[in-house]
C-alpha cells in the first residue's frame, strides 16, 4: 500500500509560483497530489507546474490570475474545476506587503494589500467551496502570520490583512464543518523567502532577537504544517491557527 497521504486528491495552491506556495505545492505533489499552481505571473507557474510534471507527468496545471479579481478567479476556479474533475485542498498563500509605518500609508497600500491577502483567499474559497460541499470532503488552509497574530510596526494594512483570516477562517469552518470540510489557518513566522530577502540588515536582527529558536524558519517548515492539516490525521481539527514561527507568537 502506498504511504502517499494525497493520492487521487487534487490542490489548489494560490501564489504557487516561488516561494512558501512553491514549497506546499511540491511536497503536496510529493505525496501524490495533483497540483493546480496559481501564481499572478504566468512565467513562474509555467515552471513550477514543470518542475512538477518532471518529476511526476501530468501531475499540474499552472493558471495565472490575480486573486483579488472575483470574477476573474472565479472562472479560473470553473476552468481547474473542469480541468481536474474536483477540489480535495485550496491553500490561500497569494499574499503581497506594502509595509510603511500607518502615518504615511497610502489608500493604495491598504487597498492592495487587504484586497490580495484577505478578499484574494474569499475569492478563491467561494470559487471551489461548492464542489467541496458536493464532494463531503475538503481542506482550506489560510496561509496567515505571525503579523496577524501579534502586529508588527509597519504593517498595520498586513496584520489588518492577516487578522481578517482568522476569523473569515473560524467562520467559515462553522458553516462547513458537518460536511467533512476543515478550514484552519497556518501562520507563519520569519521564513526565508523573497518577501523577508528585501529585509535590511537592522530588521533582520530586531527580528531574529524576537525569535526564541534564534533563526528564520525554511519554506519547508510551512510545507510541512500545511500537508499535517490537509492529512487524514488532521480530520478534527477546524477553525484553528498553528503557528510555525520558532516560537515567536507564543
Ligand atoms: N516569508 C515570510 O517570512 C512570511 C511570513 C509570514 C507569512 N507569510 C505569508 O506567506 C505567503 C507566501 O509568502 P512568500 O514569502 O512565499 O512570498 P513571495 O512574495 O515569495 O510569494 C508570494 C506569491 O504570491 C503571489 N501573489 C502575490 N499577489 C498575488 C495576486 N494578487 N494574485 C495572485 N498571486 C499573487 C506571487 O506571485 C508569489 O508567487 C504570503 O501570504 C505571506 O504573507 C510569509
Amino acid at each position: 500500500m502506498s504511504n502517499k497521504r494525497f493520492e487521487n486528491q487534487v490542490a489548489v495552491v494560490t501564489g504557487a509560483g516561488r516561494g512558501i506556495g512553491e514549497a506546499i505545492a511540491k511536497s503536496l505533489a510529493a505525496e501524490g497530489a495533483k497540483i493546480a499552481v496559481v501564481s499572478r505571473t504566468e512565467a513562474n507557474s509555467a515552471k513550477v507546474a514543470a518542475d512538477i510534471n518532471a518529476a511526476t507527468p501530468g501531475a499540474a496545471k499552472p493558471y495565472a490570475v490575480d486573486v483579488a479579481d472575483f470574477d476573474a478567479v472565479q472562472k479560473t476556479g470553473d476552468q481547474i474545476l473542469a480541468d481536474f474533475g474536483r477540489c480535495d485542498i485550496l491553500v490561500n498563500n497569494a499574499g503581497v506587503t506594502r509595509d510603511t509605518l500607518a502615518m504615511r500609508m497610502s489608500s493604495d497600500d491598504w487597498d492592495t494589500v487587504l484586497q490580495t491577502n484577505l478578499k484574494g483567499a474569499f475569492n478563491f474559497t467561494r470559487a471551489v467551496l461548492r464542489a467541496m460541499v458536493k464532494q463531503r470532503s475538503g481542506r482550506i488552509i489560510n496561509i496567515g502570520s505571525v503579523s496577524g497574530l501579534m502586529g508588527l510596526a509597519g504593517q498595520a494594512n498586513y496584520a489588518a490583512s492577516k487578522a481578517g483570516l482568522i476569523g473569515m477562517t473560524k467562520s467559515i469552518a462553522r458553516e462547513i464543518a458537518s460536511r467533512g470540510i476543515t478550514a484552519n489557518v497556518v501562520a507563519p513566522g520569519f521564513i526565508e523567502t523573497d518577501m523577508t530577502a528585501v529585509l535590511n540588515e537592522e530588521v533582520r536582527k530586531g527580528a531574529l532577537a524576537q525569535i526564541p529558536v534564534s533563526r528564520f524558519g525554511a519554506t519547508a517548515d510551512i510545507a510541512a504544517a500545511v500537508s499535517f492539516l490537509c492529512s487524514p490525521d488532521a480530520s478534527y481539527i477546524t477553525g484553528q491557527v498553528l503557528a510555525v514561527d520558532g516560537g515567536m507568537s507564543m
